[in-house]
Formats: C-alpha cells, sequence, structure tokens
C-alpha cells in the first residue's frame, strides 16, 4: 500500500509524529466551538487524530499507513481515502474538518469541493497563511523553509473560493505552550526547535537540499549559546501569545 498520497512521505518521516504534534487545548476550543451542534463529523487528512472532538461520531479518512498505525486506541480507526474522493454520498455528514493537511494535497481545490459537498453544515480547515509566514523568527534563519512552506500552502483566498460565499477566515493564537509542536508553536522555546525529532514532525524541514536543515541549526544553535538570539528575539519568550500565520477557516 503507498506511504505517499500527499507531498510529504510519512512513511520516511511520520515515525514519532503522534508525540510532537498533539492535540492543543485551545486551538481545539476553536475548532470544536466552529463545528456548532454537528453530530457526525469527517476528518480528513486525520493523521494520529489530532483535534478530533471526543463527544461526537467522527469518521477519520487518513491515505498514510504509518499515520493510521499512530492513531490512539480511543479514537476510531480512520479509513484509506484520499480528499479529492471522499467515499460519502452528497450531505452524508453534519460537518467535514481538515487539520493542517489541505497544503499537502495534490489537487486541494478538488478536495475542498469534496468536503463541502459531502458535510450538510460547517467545513474547517486549519491551516497556514502563506503571505504570514515571515511573521515566525525562525524565518530570519530559514529562508529556504519559508520558500518551501510558502509554496506548498494554497493563499487563503484560494480555500475560501473552493468553498464558497459567506466562509469566514478567524485568526488562531499561539499559546506560548502550545502542544501542537508546528514550527509556530516554538516561538517562545527556540531550544526546542534544535531537537531533530521536533523538526522531522515538521513535514517542510524534508523538502530542504541536503546541508540547508543542518545549517539552520547550527546558526540557531550558536545564537542561542552566545546570546545573539536572546538580544534579538528574547522578548518572545515572555509573550504569552502569538499571533502567526495560523488560521481557522469555517465555511457554514
Ligand atoms: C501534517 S499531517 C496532519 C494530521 C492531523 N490532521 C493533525 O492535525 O495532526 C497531514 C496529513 O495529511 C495527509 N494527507 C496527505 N495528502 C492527503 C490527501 N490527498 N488527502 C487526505 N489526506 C492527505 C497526510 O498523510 C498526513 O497525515
Amino acid at each position: 500500500m503507498t506511504q505517499v498520497a500527499g507531498d510529504a512521505d510519512y512513511g520516511r518521516i511520520g515515525a514519532g509524529y503522534a508525540r510532537i504534534r498533539r492535540t492543543d487545548p485551545r486551538i481545539a476550543a476553536q475548532v470544536h466551538a466552529a463545528l456548532g451542534e454537528a453530530r457526525t463529523v469527517l476528518n480528513v487528512g486525520a493523521g494520529a487524530g489530532s483535534y478530533e472532538p471526543l463527544d461526537r461520531h467522527v469518521l477519520p479518512i487518513e491515505p498514510s499507513p504509518e499515520m493510521r498505525r499512530q492513531r490512539p486506541a480511543h479514537l476510531a480507526p480512520a479509513i484509506h481515502a484520499v480528499a479529492e474522493a471522499l467515499p460519502f454520498d452528497d450531505d452524508a455528514v453534519d460537518a467535514a474538518m481538515a487539520m493542517v493537511t489541505v497544503h499537502q494535497w495534490p489537487d486541494p481545490v478538488a478536495g475542498l469541493r469534496e468536503m463541502r459537498r459531502v458535510a450538510r453544515g460547517p467545513v474547517l480547515v486549519l491551516t497556514f497563511d502563506p503571505a504570514e509566514l515571515g511573521r515566525l523568527w525562525l524565518m530570519d534563519y530559514a529562508p529556504e523553509l519559508q520558500a518551501v512552506e510558502a509554496s506548498r500552502y494554497p493563499a487563503i483566498d484560494t480555500i475560501t473560493t473552493a468553498l464558497g460565499p459567506g466562509t469566514e477566515v478567524q485568526p488562531v493564537p499561539i499559546p506560548s505552550d502550545c502542544v501542537d509542536g508546528f514550527s509556530e508553536a516554538f516561538y517562545a522555546r527556540p531550544e526546542s526547535l534544535l531537537d531533530p525529532a521536533v523538526r522531522r514532525a515538521q513535514s517542510a524541514w524534508s523538502f530542504l537540499p541536503p546541508g540547508v536543515e543542518e545549517r539552520i541549526a547550527a546558526d540557531l544553535r550558536a545564537d542561542l549559546e552566545s546570546g545573539a538570539w536572546d538580544d534579538r528575539y528574547g522578548s518572545h519568550r515572555t509573550r504569552p501569545e502569538f499571533s502567526g500565520a495560523v488560521r481557522l477557516i469555517v465555511s457554514r
């Protein structure tokens, strides 16, 4: 069975994902509020199950066997399927959600239209605004990473247009102790990004040319040791929240 359905090879980089990429309760509260009264919820690109509500009937779909394997026993097993061809009838579920996955789909517009087709109620997309990725200090060290990410994430307009009129874009504040280990989650904890396991749970690094990841990590390590990072960015350490590029897009 194929290990690669999206652009990242989770057969290669996925081990350990569920340890680093966990549901952040503050972000989950925003997601679950947007689900409204929905009782049946399709989770597309469900991975190991982050952000799945525990008090509703969730139908997860996930193409990567490595990611399906990491789903905890208390969550439903995921069906092998892709966003672009959802195995559900029109209006089959109350709501559909896609958490930090749309950038990996070969055809995001087709996948989003599929979500709109099968959901009677809200369609939710948690994603990053490619135009706002430069807010994070990491990109000063890693312009190659920013370029990779900017080319992967669909423009917010592309998503709202695919989902149709009345689609709302909500900013998602990132708490300083965010437990979902995407790169912005570490805005106040730069040392964490020196851990190769943390970087492996962020697929963008796997697209860099050989040697670039090592150079970025070495530059960051040197600046942390010399105090240069704190001189320039140290105020981030005590900020309770960060307004980065994360967005929750809600089509009702
Ligand atoms: C960064 S992970 C996010 C997983 C989970 N939603 C979370 O928030 O932790 C992205 C997921 O999208 C899945 N994916 C890639 N291409 C896909 C596609 N075409 N349709 C559905 N899921 C896809 C990947 O296998 C991976 O599990």
